[in-house]
């Protein structure tokens, strides 16, 4: 399926990619073989260098070592292109050597002074960092000089407007490329081509058709090592501020007038600014949030969270969210949305479920009996695809009416956190598309709507905090959201 980016004819200019966190989890897991794809793919011009960056000291060799033991079949002239210089992020020094041998190491390849700064280190060290690439001159630079930055941006608004502050004190706004990894999914950026590039959807897509719009990302792993960091921000900041409300944007924005980033952009942000902010008991009326206690995944018996190793034992920070969401705007009055993600749940799925309204008159309900509603199904992982249910007579004499699933589907063979998304973003990044990352008021408009009820959360702690097994689909109380308004969460596609 072809995707809404169509940069993959564009070259990819020199550039230094300048690493920081480059022995972290996020840098072997997927950047270096996202980066070894690229140029295995030779979308990578020939003069380019990555510049690993940590604490830990070390040498090149070592460092390519650890780069090749994240990669399928390394190849040596790829490791070739791998240095590495040890940094403390708070020492000025550090950035002073590292600009000293970066001008010898871009003579050397060629890569014309264009400079890719790309972030993968705690959120804590963003702006300390971003400081010292100014006083140390990194900055300055006769290329281009762009910033790569993974989540979270910021815990709430006030923090991710400071931060904001702190970059935009270095780099323009269009030198900023937010991360957000699900905008670097095939199918999440096939929302907009389902939509806009036919014309059977967009007539329908409104309040007069649509009944209720599902957003799920499920999964099935628990905190795994990231305790520190999960137990802080929760289910809330951890997805629903970024990736299902990138989601939801994208289902419900208008047609851009025209394929560019910035129109795109701005059509996401107004629905962003349309979300309905909830206060106090609304909170909890339109919320669940949940945390797994012990549980059967995949056949295993899995600890509840209170028991992961670095969580404190009387945690009430949620594993697990369910919203209905109002875009209060002309096209989607009245529609709910309902997003779910959650930790430890039956499995991993990522799908985006458009559940159209009854037929008027339904001539078949004496014979048959209700009629199943119309869906179309936008399926993310772990397989990629497109289903559209429809009632059809089944075989035989009598009438009998029955849905259909008309499907297209992959199964891709990209395993969970694959380095596709990230082969795409960091493609983008260096031909300097910013389309699929996400803009400075796209974030803080998520942070406007997520603040009061991640206030609510946390003032209510254990109070109306939902407990549900490991293996399960959540609370049960997620169900009473939808079937207060006729509707249920589906659970038909199978992986
Ligand atoms: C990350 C979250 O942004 O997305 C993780 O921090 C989550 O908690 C991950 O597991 C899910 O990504 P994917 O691509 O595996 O669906």
């Amino acid at each position: 399926m072809e995707s809404l980016n169509t940069s993959a004819q564009i070259n990819a200019p020199q550039a230094a990619i300048l690493l920081f966190g480059a022995t972290g989890d996020l840098a072997r897991r997927k950047l270096y073989p996202a980066l070894y794809q690229l140029y295995r793919q030779k979308k990578l011009h020939p003069s380019f260098f990555v510049f690993g960056m940590a604490r830990r000291p070390m040498d090149d060799e070592t460092y390519r070592a650890l780069v090749a033991e994240s990669l399928e079949n390394p190849d040596e002239q790829f490791l070739r292109h791998c240095y590495y210089q040890s940094l403390d992020v708070e020492r000025l020094e550090d950035y002073e050597r590292l600009q000293r041998r970066l001008l010898d190491l871009e003579a050397s390849a060629g890569t014309a002074g264009n400079r890719l700064f790309y972030l993968s280190i705690a959120p804590d060290h963003f702006e300390p960092l971003a400081h010292h690439l100014k006083e140390s001159g990194l900055v300055e630079t006769a290329g281009f000089r762009r910033l790569v930055i993974e989540k979270p941006f910021g815990y709430d608004l006030p923090s991710a407007e400071k931060l904001n502050r702190a970059l935009c004190q270095v780099f323009q706004e269009s030198e900023i490329f937010r991360i957000d990894h699900y905008l670097g999914k095939t199918m999440v950026q096939n929302i907009e081509v389902i939509r806009f590039a036919n014309s059977i959807f967009e007539p329908i897509w409104n309040n007069r058709y649509i009944a209720g719009i599902q957003v799920t990302a499920s999964e099935s792993i628990g905190v795994e090592e990231r305790a520190g960091y999960y137990d802080r921000f929760g289910a809330l900041r951890d997805m629903v501020q970024n990736h299902l409300l990138q989601m939801v944007a994208m289902v419900a924005m208008e047609p851009p007038s025209r394929l560019e980033t910035e129109a795109i952009r701005d059509e996401k942000v107004k629905v962003l600014n349309a979300l309905r902010v909830l206060s106090g008991a609304e909170i909890d009326h339109a919320l669940v949030r949940g945390q797994y206690v012990r549980g059967i995944v995949d056949g295993e018996i899995r600890r509840a969270y209170r028991e992961e190793d670095g969580v404190d034992p009387r945690s009430t920070t949620e594993t697990y969210v369910a919203a209905k969401i109002y875009v209060d705007n002309f096209r989607f009055a009245h529609v709910p949305f309902f997003v779910r993600t959650g930790k430890r749940l039956r499995q991993k799925i990522t799908e985006i479920v458009v559940q159209f309204k009854d037929v008027p008159w339904n001539l078949y309900v004496k014979k048959s009996g209700r009629l199943e509603p119309n869906r179309l199904i936008i399926r993310i992982q772990p397989d990629e695809g497109i289903h559209l249910w429809l009632n059809t007579k089944q075989g035989g004499d009598r009438l009998r009416i029955a849905p259909v699933d008309m499907e297209v589907s992959r199964f891709t063979g990209i395993g969970f956190n694959s380095p596709e998304a990230y082969e795409l973003l960091l493609y983008d990044a260096l031909i300097g598309d910013s389309t699929n990352f996400t803009r400075w008021d796209e974030v803080a408009a998520s942070w406007a709507w997520i603040d009061p009820i991640a206030k609510r959360f946390k003032e209510k702690g254990e109070d109306g905090l939902k407990f549900y097994p490991a293996g399960s689909m959540g609370p049960e109380l997620a169900d009473l959201l939808l079937s207060k308004e006729g509707l249920h969460w589906w659970e038909g596609t199978q992986a």
